[in-house]
């Protein structure tokens, strides 16, 4: 007998196709990520990610009233300070850059979410996520800092904080600084499955972070493990997280729906810099139809699971007739 089903039924008109599809974009899953550097006017394209850029204050402010325009509705900031120390000093001084852009961009556009990335391989000389004695990242030292980063932040007036940095124990201290200076209300999304990675590698440039020796393997996971990263959910969650991240996300979907299936907090995605410099890079060879290309990738993350979806891709995305807005 011919078979009774025909899968191609829901497919022949568009708007059926539509009807029934299974996972839909929205602009409001988007979070998009912003690089602050110091001084006035500067707008500068990162040069392995085109359409990314430093941004000074100033300027930031006008391209978060373009993605609002664009219906985009939260950001995550990155610093890159002028002055590098051991310790990293500027991450959590009164008047780092992340402090003052936070509080200018929460006086112009209160409603914005903004998230703030809490780590110190930006404002170390050497460039490592953690306290440094004899060459070894130490954790339970990196811990305060971590905690004073979070509320300088808070302080500025971030509405999420967002810890990067693969230290055990950092979201319970994070929570417990947090707490302590009042902040018991606001959420701390962690990079909780956070993979040591050849994709970060862009960002590393934008962020001059690249470690100045070795590697960041003794923090960050390998990449050859999955039941490892439900462990360092579970961990991050019992120490209080309230939305956990996989991170990248295109070699790690079978991370992400795992991570789906598992646990029941909100779960958030980091398509990052290696995966959206090689769209682009295939894009201005004329080898893939780019805004195609995109949809896909952003659609196929989540469906893989994530609720929310970190991307530079966002703000080109969100013009795009494929997304709810
Ligand atoms: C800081 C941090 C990194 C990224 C986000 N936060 C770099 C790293 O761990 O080396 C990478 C983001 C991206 O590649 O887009 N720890």
């Amino acid at each position: 007998m011919f078979p009774i089903q025909r899968l191609r039924r829901l497919r022949m008109k568009k708007e059926v196709r539509d009807l029934v599809s299974e996972t839909i974009l929205s602009v409001k899953d988007f979070v998009y990520p912003l690089f602050i550097v110091t001084g006035k006017g500067v707008k500068k394209e990162i040069n392995s990610m085109p359409g990314v850029f430093h941004f000074s204050v100033d300027k930031v402010l006008i391209e978060i009233a373009e993605i609002r325009k664009a219906g985009i509705t939260a950001v995550l900031l990155f610093g890159i300070p002028d002055k590098k120390d051991e310790i990293g000093s500027g991450s959590f001084a009164e008047n780092g850059i992340v402090q003052k852009a936070v509080r200018e961009i929460k006086k112009r556009f209160p409603e914005l979410v903004v998230i703030t990335d809490i780590c110190l391989c930006e404002y170390t000389s050497h460039g490592h996520c953690g306290i440094i004695e004899k060459g070894e990242i130490l954790n339970d030292e990196t811990l305060k800092i971590l905690g004073d980063i979070a509320v300088s932040h808070a302080l500025a007036g971030a509405d999420i904080v967002a810890p990067s940095d693969m230290m055990d124990g950092r979201i319970q201290a994070l929570r417990e600084a947090l707490d302590g200076s009042g902040f018991m209300n606001l959420p701390i999304m962690s990079y909780a499955a956070k993979y040591s990675s050849s994709f970060y590698g862009p960002f590393r440039e934008a962020a001059f972070s690249a470690p100045k020796f070795g590697d960041r393997k003794s923090y960050q996971m390998n990449y050859a493990n999955s039941n490892e990263a439900l462990l360092e959910i579970q961990e991050d969650i019992e120490e209080g997280a309230d939305i956990v991240m996989v991170k990248p996300a295109l070699s790690y979907l079978d991370i992400i729906r795992r991570a789906k299936e598992q646990y029941l907090v909100p779960l958030a995605a980091y398509n990052v810099s290696g995966e959206y410099s090689m769209v682009k890079a295939a894009a201005q060879k004329g080898w893939i139809d780019e805004a195609g290309i995109v949809i896909e990738i952003l659609t196929s993350i989540k469906r893989a699971g994530a609720d929310i979806i970190i991307t530079y891709h966002a703000k080109e995305a969100a013009k795009s007739k494929w997304i709810l807005k």
